[in-house]
């Protein structure tokens, strides 16, 4: 399955990824994830990123252009894949279109998850992260079972995301709006979009994607 999850931010793309990706044992893709892993790391290419990151802006196409070519790459595509924030702009889209039509390997689908602003921003202030392992949580609907503590890697680092404070997240909003949401348009022209309602519970969500995807 070869398949990309479009939607605003706090839609639940890393969520539902990562239930699709196990379903499928396909690799899942996140330029966030990648972005986020080489901010911590402190490289070159996390040190260029990290300020576009902490004030909701999108990471130069250059940047990511890079980093993902770099990551296809090294990653056996050959039984799908799944890929999470990314394109993010049309640039990028054109040039993973190009990307796959050079290895034969079109698209399956895109799927598009649609949420309400009111429930993006509860989930955003409520998302705490594990600095470990990248296990995500909410306050409300799902804490990790000790405060500040992860339940899959048992690290006492469950925090807040810089980029999920109120502020930010109406720019990241904003930016997807301006930037992304033309993305719609375009995979809709190719005519492998399939919506999803994204506000119902992760599980009852997951169940919409296999029955739009056919598994
Ligand atoms: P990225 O990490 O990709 O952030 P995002 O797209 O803003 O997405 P989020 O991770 O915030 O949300 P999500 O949709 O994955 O939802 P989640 O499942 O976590 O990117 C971060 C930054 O990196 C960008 O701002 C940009 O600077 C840069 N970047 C990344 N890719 C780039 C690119 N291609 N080009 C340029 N820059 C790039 O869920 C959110 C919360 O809701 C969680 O608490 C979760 O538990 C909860 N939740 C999920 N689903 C449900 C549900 N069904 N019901 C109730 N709660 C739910």
């Amino acid at each position: 399955m070869r398949l990309i999850l479009l939607g605003p931010p706090m839609a639940g793309k890393g969520t539902q990824a990562k239930l699709i990706s196990e379903h499928y044992s396909i690799p899942h893709i996140s330029t966030g994830d990648i972005l986020r892993k080489n901010v911590s790391q402190n490289t070159e290419l996390g040190q260029q990123a990290k300020a576009y990151m902490d004030r909701g802006d999108l990471v130069p196409d250059e940047l990511i252009l890079d980093l993902v070519r770099h990551e296809l790459d090294a990653t056996d595509l050959d039984n799908g894949f799944l890929f999470d924030g990314y394109p993010r702009t049309i640039v990028q889209a054109q040039s993973l279109s190009s990307y796959l039509k050079d290895k034969d390997k079109p698209l399956d689908g895109v799927i598009l998850l649609r949420v309400d602003e009111k429930v993006l921003v509860e989930r955003a202030t409520g998302r705490r992260v594990c600095g470990n392992c990248g296990a995500s949580y909410h306050l409300k609907n799902q804490p990790p079972k000790v405060e500040g503590t992860c339940d899959l890697c048992g690290e006492k680092a469950v925090h807040q995301r810089i980029d999920d404070q109120e502020d930010t997240v109406k720019n990241r909003l904003n930016v997807y709006k301006k930037q992304t949401e033309p993305l719609i348009s375009y995979y809709q022209e190719q005519e492998n979009l399939l919506e999803v309602p994204g506000a119902s519970t992760p599980a009852e969500v997951f169940q919409q994607v296999l029955a739009l995807i056919g598994a």
